[in-house]
């Protein structure tokens, strides 16, 4: 079988930076508390004119240059997102037509912070199966305009940007060893955008109440994290034959360091060897784990040769992990 490798990847994050001291004028909140509680300093928020398919597309021609291939050679393009420009046509699609990525298909696909993985496991499908040879998989997010900035438990948490990864065969035995998903829809409601949708359409109750905007119950999505992460992680190691040891190189969706520590400690993972960059964008969504994935490899951290491991949480609840020989 096929195996499906990283062949490139790509990054963006808006310009505008938004800092705890920022928020800290605008609700009854501190640095000191967000520092303490989450690990993040500030977060980036796409300007006015900017929508998800255009953090999308930044990153996605910055693989495509890193990759040496134009858009016309994608065959597909699948775009993680929680935050599309629009309910259809898909951001997707929009992507393809400012790329002019004239031959691939595109969709979108839906798993909250757990999408890039989601998107991952798909794409390497098909490599594996030889139906395609060149697949653009992109996470992107504009959360600030799902934020209700009144809410300080919420607003604190999330940012703004966009991770892409191309594809393509690999022609040794390197490249994604498996992909693990989970997800448990019985625990919908611990993180949601209750309205804006078919089950509570547009009114003006909706934008009355915020319901278009984030609800999460913080303390009990936290524990479910810690423990579905750290199951999640042993189960790709096993299916790989690996420990923790030989992974060179943890990159985690973004979401809390508290929750990025606690699952280190419970794997014994050296968190030097966690890639974390939460403090400088907070909790970008299905861009979180190619955004890191993206900036380690620019800057040298992560190189060819490495064993990585993909881990990932979020809404539904969904949650995965994923082994690459990169
Ligand atoms: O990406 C999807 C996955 N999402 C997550 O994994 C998020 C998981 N949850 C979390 O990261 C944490 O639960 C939060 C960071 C959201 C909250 O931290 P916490 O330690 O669970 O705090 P809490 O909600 O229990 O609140 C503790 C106290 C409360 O005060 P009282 O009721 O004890 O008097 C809050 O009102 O902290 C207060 N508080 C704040 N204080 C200052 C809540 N938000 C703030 C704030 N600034 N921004």
């Amino acid at each position: 079988m096929i195996k499906a490798r990283i062949a490139a990847s790509g990054s963006y994050v808006p310009e505008t930076v938004l800092t705890n001291h920022d928020l800290e004028k605008k609700i009854d909140t501190s640095d000191e508390w967000i520092l303490g509680r989450t690990g993040i300093r500030e977060r980036r928020i796409a300007s006015k004119d900017e929508s998800t398919s255009d953090l999308a597309v930044k990153a996605a021609r910055r693989a495509l240059e890193a990759g040496g291939i134009s858009a016309e050679t994608l065959d597909l393009i699948i775009v993680a997102t929680s935050m599309p420009d629009m309910f259809f046509p898909s951001t997707a699609c929009i992507v393809q037509d400012k790329l002019g990525a004239t031959g691939a298909a595109a969709f979108d696909l839906s798993a909250a912070c757990s999408g890039f993985l989601y998107a991952l496991s798909v794409g390497e499908q098909y490599i594996r199966s030889g139906t395609y040879q060149n697949v653009l998989v992109i996470g992107a997010e504009v959360m600030s305009r799902l934020t209700n900035w009144d809410d300080r438990r919420t607003c604190i948490l999330f940012g703004d940007g966009a991770g892409a990864v191309l594809l393509s065969p690999s022609k040794s035995d390197r490249g994604i060893a498996s992909v693990h998903l989970h997800s448990d829809g019985s625990l919908w409601d611990l993180i949601c955008v209750p309205g804006g949708g078919s089950a509570i359409p547009p009114s003006e109750k909706v934008l009355l109440e915020q319901l278009n905007t984030i609800r999460m119950k913080g303390n009990e999505t936290f524990k479910v994290a810690v423990r579905n992460l750290e199951e999640v992680a042993l189960q790709a190691l096993s299916a790989d034959n690996l420990s923790a040891s030989d992974i060179d190189w943890l990159i985690p969706h973004q979401a809390n360091i508290r929750i990025l520590k606690a699952v280190a400690n419970r794997l014994k993972f050296p968190q030097e060897k966690m890639i974390i960059n939460l403090d400088k964008y907070g909790n970008t969504s299905a861009a979180s784990v190619p955004l890191a994935f993206d900036e380690a490899v620019r800057d040298g951290r992560i190189n060819e040769g490495d064993t990585l491991l993909f881990l990932a949480f979020g809404g539904g609840l969904t949650w995965g992990a994923s082994v690459v020989h990169y």
